[in-house]
């Protein structure tokens, strides 16, 4: 495959809200960073996979229009951004915008201004006071359990000391930082981004080193396809009908494969064998990936493993279930009824050992006793009203729980 140069223009394809005029204004260097141009593919490591190359989300909106609106709501796609109003779920109100430490001289401080969005580290009391300061550049996260915000120093990328938990609603300590301390050193590495972007390229040594200006932020169409080059080109010329499969169709892949591919980022960080982002939807994955083993009692954190809690249930163990017998994730699936549709198709609701009891009235109701939405183990205490708040994942092996008091 002949190596094709793209120019792309991130931000339009980013988010609407940013393209909305959401991002910061006046401030050039942001402007200017959110138009990055995709090179594919060989040369600058990123493989594509599939004929034809990688083109990006807006290159299949004209012919898949639906698809490409409800994906772009979804939390793959949502899962990194540029930092704007709407994509920062924290709050940088007076008031609200302080994280109170364990240490009484240390605070940190979340501004917005003119200028963009910034995190400081105060330390000491007024009026002698130091301070550290840095820039949100990119936000990892939709908001949905929580955010962790990164900033560029350089060509490298490190992770912010404060995040976001939604489930708390509040500012808290990044994972991995100790509380009562002042770091901005966590190196952010290619495995992250991988799970959580489309595309970096890396610039390692050090590990955290990526070239500015390339980057491709979201979980976009090809992450899942393979690229598209190839598939676009034999679709317009109408004529030409498509011959062999020039796009991956996870729907086609065997049962291991289609597993695969929502592992390589549902079963935990792992060991890689190789580069982030090289992967390409239909090969095994074993060849990149070395997995964890299931740990029997994982301390659970924003980071579920569905894909080895689904391989214990026995629906999966005696049927050809995938992750894709529940999930479309082409649109936002919120309603629960909806997914005990999916149970029926193989169960009756009469084969619930409850049914006798409790009749029909369980029909909807399939998951919260089947796949309860378990309490992690991680608690966050709440500022100043010193409440607890904590994660909920919902678990994905499925089968008969003790019956708790309604939550
Ligand atoms: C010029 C129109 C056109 C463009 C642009 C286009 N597609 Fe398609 N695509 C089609 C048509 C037509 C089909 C066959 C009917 C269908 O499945 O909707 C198809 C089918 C597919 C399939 C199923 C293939 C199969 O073998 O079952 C996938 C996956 C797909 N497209 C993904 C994409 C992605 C990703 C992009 C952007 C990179 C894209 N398409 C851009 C027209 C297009
Ligand atoms: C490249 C990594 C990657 C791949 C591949 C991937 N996912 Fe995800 N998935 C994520 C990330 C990251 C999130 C969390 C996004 C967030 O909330 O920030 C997520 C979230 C989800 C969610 C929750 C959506 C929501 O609205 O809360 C579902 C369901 C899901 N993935 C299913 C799948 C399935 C099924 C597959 C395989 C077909 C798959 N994913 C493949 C990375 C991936
Ligand atoms: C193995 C892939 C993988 C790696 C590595 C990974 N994540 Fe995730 N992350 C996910 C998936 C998948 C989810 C969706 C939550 C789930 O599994 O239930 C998620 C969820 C999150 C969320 C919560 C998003 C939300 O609102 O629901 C944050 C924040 C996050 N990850 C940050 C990070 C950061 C920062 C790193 C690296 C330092 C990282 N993750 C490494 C796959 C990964
Ligand atoms: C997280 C992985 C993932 C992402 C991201 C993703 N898809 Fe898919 N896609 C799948 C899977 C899995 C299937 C097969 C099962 C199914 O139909 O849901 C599929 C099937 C399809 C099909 C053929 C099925 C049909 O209903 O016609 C098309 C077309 C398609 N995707 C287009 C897109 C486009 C366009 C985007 C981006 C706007 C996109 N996909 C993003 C995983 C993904
Ligand atoms: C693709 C088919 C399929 C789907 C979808 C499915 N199951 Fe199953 N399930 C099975 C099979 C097959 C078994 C094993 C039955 C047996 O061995 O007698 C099973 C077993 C079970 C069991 C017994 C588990 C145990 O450990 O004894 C429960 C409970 C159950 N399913 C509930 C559900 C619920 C709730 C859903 C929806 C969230 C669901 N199933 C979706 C096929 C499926
Ligand atoms: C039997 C149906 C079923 C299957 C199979 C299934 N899921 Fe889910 N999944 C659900 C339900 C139900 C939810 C809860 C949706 C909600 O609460 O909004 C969910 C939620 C999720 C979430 C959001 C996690 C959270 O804690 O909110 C992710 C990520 C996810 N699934 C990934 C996967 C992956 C990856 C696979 C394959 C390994 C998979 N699912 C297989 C039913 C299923
Ligand atoms: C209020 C909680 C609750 C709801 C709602 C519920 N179940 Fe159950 N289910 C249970 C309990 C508890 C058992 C075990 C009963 C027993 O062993 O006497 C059970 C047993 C089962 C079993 C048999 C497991 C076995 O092999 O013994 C299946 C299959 C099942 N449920 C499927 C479903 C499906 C499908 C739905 C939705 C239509 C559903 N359940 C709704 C609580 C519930």
């Amino acid at each position: 495959m002949s190596p094709v140069v793209t120019i792309r223009l991130v931000l339009t394809v980013l988010l609407g809200a940013a393209v909305a005029g959401q991002a910061p204004p006046g401030h050039p260097e942001l402007g200017a960073k959110s138009v990055s141009s995709q090179t594919s593919p060989s040369g600058n490591g990123r493989k594509t996979g599939g004929p034809g190359g990688y083109v990006g989300d807006d290159k299949c909106r004209s012919c898949h229009s639906d698809m490409f609106e409800t994906f772009h709501q979804t939390a793959h796609y949502l899962t990194s951004r540029l930092p704007s109003a709407d994509s920062i779920h924290g709050k940088f109100t007076p008031g609200e915008n302080l994280l109170q430490t364990s240490n009484p001289v240390i605070f940190f401080r979340m501004d917005a201004n003119d200028k963009g969005f910034f995190q400081t580290a105060v330390i000491g009391k007024a009026p002698h006071t130091t301070l550290h300061t840095e820039r949100f550049d990119l936000v990892i996260g939709s908001g949905r359990k929580g955010q962790t915000y990164l900033f560029w120093k350089g060509d490298q990328l490190f992770e912010l000391p404060v995040s976001y938990w939604a489930f708390a609603g509040h500012w808290t300590d990044s994972p991995g930082y100790r509380d009562g301390f002042i770091n901005f050193n966590r190196l952010v590495l290619p495995r992250c981004l991988g799970c959580h972007a489309t595309y970096f390229e890396s610039l390692s040594p050090p590990g955290n080193r990526y070239n500015h200006s390339n980057y491709v932020l979201g979980i976009s169409c090809e992450t899942c396809h393979g690229g598209g080059r190839e598939h676009i080109t034999r679709r317009s010329a109408k004529s030409e009908p498509e011959s062999g499969q020039a796009i991956v169709n996870p729907a086609r892949l065997s049962r291991d494969r289609q597993m695969d591919l929502c592992a390589l980022c549902h079963a935990g960080a792992g060991v890689q064998l190789n580069r982030a982002f090289i992967y390409t939807p239909g090969e095994p994955l074993d060849k990149y990936l070395e997995l964890p083993s299931a740990d029997p009692d994982p301390q659970i954190d924003v980071h579920g493993n569905q894909v080895e809690l689904l391989k214990k249930s026995r629906c999966f163990q005696s049927s050809a279930m995938t992750c894709l017998t529940c999930h479309d994730v082409h649109l936002p699936q919120r309603d629960l009824a909806a997914f005990s549709q999916r149970c029926i198709a193989c169960h009756k609701v009469e084969s619930c050992g409850l049914y006798p009891k409790a009749g029909r009235q369980i029909a909807g109701n399939c998951i919260d006793c089947h796949m309860p939405n378990d309490e992690s183990r991680l608690v966050v205490v709440s500022g100043s009203d010193g409440g607890q708040a904590k994660l909920r994942v919902r678990n994905h092996w499925i089968k008969v729980y003790p019956i708790l008091p309604a939550r």
